[in-house]
Formats: structure tokens, C-alpha cells, sequence
């Protein structure tokens, strides 16, 4: 609005403080990004080792998906193993049954060991290693993958 005895803005003006405003918020927000690369995260990432309970607090057939974490923990009188829930296509978390895994977003079905039976997928789910910390904790390890069938013992 203007009031009366203001001069118009011309047109040219408007144009240069427009690109002028333009400027402005893209280098605030070029500034932003480059000193937000040198702040430390505020949420760290999870280790990929992490604890899952003494050996004794498993009982025989039991079935664990740790808090927070997309894997099974099985123990059965073979040991204990941990089997990846994340499905080998595309990255879906697999649920599991007594048929074994499936997963609900394009129907690959898996065994009870991980190995693929029928759909999208083409490879096995993966077993994580398992061993036992000095604290008497098991401890799964997401990084290091083992062969299909490698159980841990205590
Ligand atoms: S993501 Fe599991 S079948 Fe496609």
C-alpha cells in the first residue's frame, strides 16, 4: 500500500531488490550447509556390535529381535545364531514364522535358516556373528557376516 506523497517504486528497482533478496537467502543457506558439515551429529549413529543379554537369560527356542534393531537372535540346542531381517531385494524388514521369513513387500519367502524359496529375492539372509563380551553379554556383530550355519556356543 502506499500512502499518499511516496514515490512509486520503479520497476527496475523492484527487479534488482528482488534478485538483490534472492542472493541474500541463497547464500544464507549456502552458509547454513557448509558450518553444519563441521557440527558433530546430534543423533550418532547405532554401533554395529551390540549387546543382546547373557547366554542364560535365552531359553531353549527362543526367538529375540533386540529393541531397535532389524535382525533374529535364535537360540536352539545347535546355539545361538543371528539371521538378518533385512530382505536381500530391495531392503524390506522380513517377518518370521513357523514357515520361515517372508517378506511383505514383494512376497520373497526365505526358509527358517535364511535360505531363499521363492520370490524376488536371490540371496540368503545374512547371519551376524555372535560372541561373548568380557562383561558375560552376547554380542552381535551386524558388520561381520558368517556362513549360513555357523552357531555360537557358550
Ligand atoms: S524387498 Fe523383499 S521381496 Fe522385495
Amino acid at each position: 500500500m502506499s500512502e499518499p506523497g511516496d514515490k512509486p517504486v520503479k520497476r527496475r528497482d523492484f527487479l534488482g531488490i528482488a534478485a538483490f533478496g534472492t542472493f541474500l537467502i541463497a547464500s544464507a543457506t549456502a552458509c547454513f550447509g557448509i558450518v553444519r558439515l563441521f557440527l558433530p551429529k546430534l543423533s550418532p549413529e547405532l554401533s554395529r556390535r551390540f549387546e543382546i543379554g547373557e547366554p542364560q537369560g535365552f531359553l531353549l527356542d527362543e526367538v529375540k529381535v533386540p529393541a531397535g534393531r532389524s535382525v533374529y537372535v535364535f537360540h536352539d540346542t545347535n546355539g545361538f545364531y543371528a539371521i538378518s531381517a533385512k530382505c536381500t531385494h530391495l531392503g524390506c524388514i522380513v517377518s518370521y514364522g513357523p514357515q520361515g521369513f517372508s517378506c511383505p513387500c514383494h512376497g520373497s519367502r526365505f526358509a527358517s535358516d535364511g535360505r531363499v524359496l521363492s520370490g524376488s529375492a536371490s540371496k540368503a539372509l545374512e547371519w551376524y556373528a555372535i560372541s561373548l563380551a568380557p562383561n558375560g553379554q552376547l554380542v552381535v556383530d551386524e558388520g561381520k557376516t558368517v556362513k549360513t550355519g555357523t552357531f555360537f556356543n557358550v
